[in-house]
């Protein structure tokens, strides 16, 4: 029986499927059978991210509806078999899938594959409460450094604590190293210590993100910080002992206090 794993986080754009489509990439090469379920319904991504958007036929809600069987809709990359992808519809809304339906669906995936990732929506209303009915094993929340994500992050983890989910663990994305070895970013330790969550990994700010995306590029398959720093997060994942990198410490307790102090004052126009 795999592991079923959702991906959510308490504010939109902090890379959730970035994180989700390069940690299933990575799973995959690393010789796991794993599945991403793109639960962003009506906001799809992953097809791009995993290059598949040109081979989808039908979606998770046609599944849930029992318009086809589960294993029509699922696609896998031709030189990769043992990674597929349940595309979400590009039309439907969250509202249309039936809760049920997706915890048979994701109870099912867990039979087949290794690893099953559902990359969630953003927030804590629109969409997620549909698919908190599935039986996660383990769940994850991407947050970035600083105050408007954490406090979020911290609702997000209310909700799942409600509807009695595993208690998440935490990456956090888009670290600026020489910001927090100028005081000037929360590090990694900081925010999960603030959410009170584990840390699962943490991912540096990386330009090649953006250059792979718009190149259509695996970022698996290029050479740099954030694609190191995910394949580590993967052997975690697989409960292998990958140490957490090093993008700067913090000393801890009496950094909220200091840090504001710390930040040089951002200068203002004069109007
Ligand atoms: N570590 C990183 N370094 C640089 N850019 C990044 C990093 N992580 C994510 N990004 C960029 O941030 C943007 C948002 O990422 P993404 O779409 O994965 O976020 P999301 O949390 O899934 O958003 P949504 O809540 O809308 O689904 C993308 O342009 C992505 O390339
Ligand atoms: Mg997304």
């Amino acid at each position: 029986m795999g592991k079923a794993w959702l991906v959510a986080s308490g504010k939109g754009g902090v890379g959730k499927s970035t994180v989700v489509s390069a940690l299933a990439q990575a799973l995959a090469r690393q010789g796991m059978r794993t599945c991403v379920v793109d639960g962003d319904i009506g906001l799809r991504d992953q097809d791009a991210l995993l290059g598949l958007e040109n081979r989808i036929v039908y979606d998770l809600v046609d599944v849930s509806n029992k318009e086809c069987r589960l294993t029509q809709a699922l696609i896998s990359p031709l030189e990769q078999p043992n990674l597929s992808l349940l595309p979400a519809s590009q039309f439907a809304r969250a509202k249309e899938l039936d809760p049920k339906a997706f915890r048979r669906i994701i109870a099912e995936l867990k039979k087949q594959f290794d690893h099953v990732i559902i990359d969630g929506p953003a927030g804590i209303e629109r969409g997620l409460r549909g698919i908190l009915t599935a039986e996660y094993d383990e769940t994850l929340i991407v947050c970035t450094p600083d105050d408007v994500c954490i406090r979020n992050a911290e609702r997000a983890v209310f909700t799942m604590e409600s509807k009695k989910l595993p208690r998440p663990a935490v990456i956090v994305n888009r670290l600026v190293p020489d910001l927090i070895e100028a005081g000037e970013m929360y590090a990694a330790q900081v925010v999960a210590q603030t959410l009170d969550l584990p840390l699962m990994g943490e991912i540096p700010e990386d330009q090649t993100v953006y250059r792979a995306l718009i190149t259509h590029v695996p970022l698996m398959d290029t050479d740099c910080e954030a694609q190191r720093a995910l394949a580590r997060i993967a052997q975690r994942m697989k409960g292998e002992n990958a140490p957490l990198p090093d993008y700067g410490r913090q000393k801890r307790a009496w950094y909220h206090k200091l840090f504001r102090r710390r930040i040089k004052e951002v200068k203002r126009i004069d109007r």
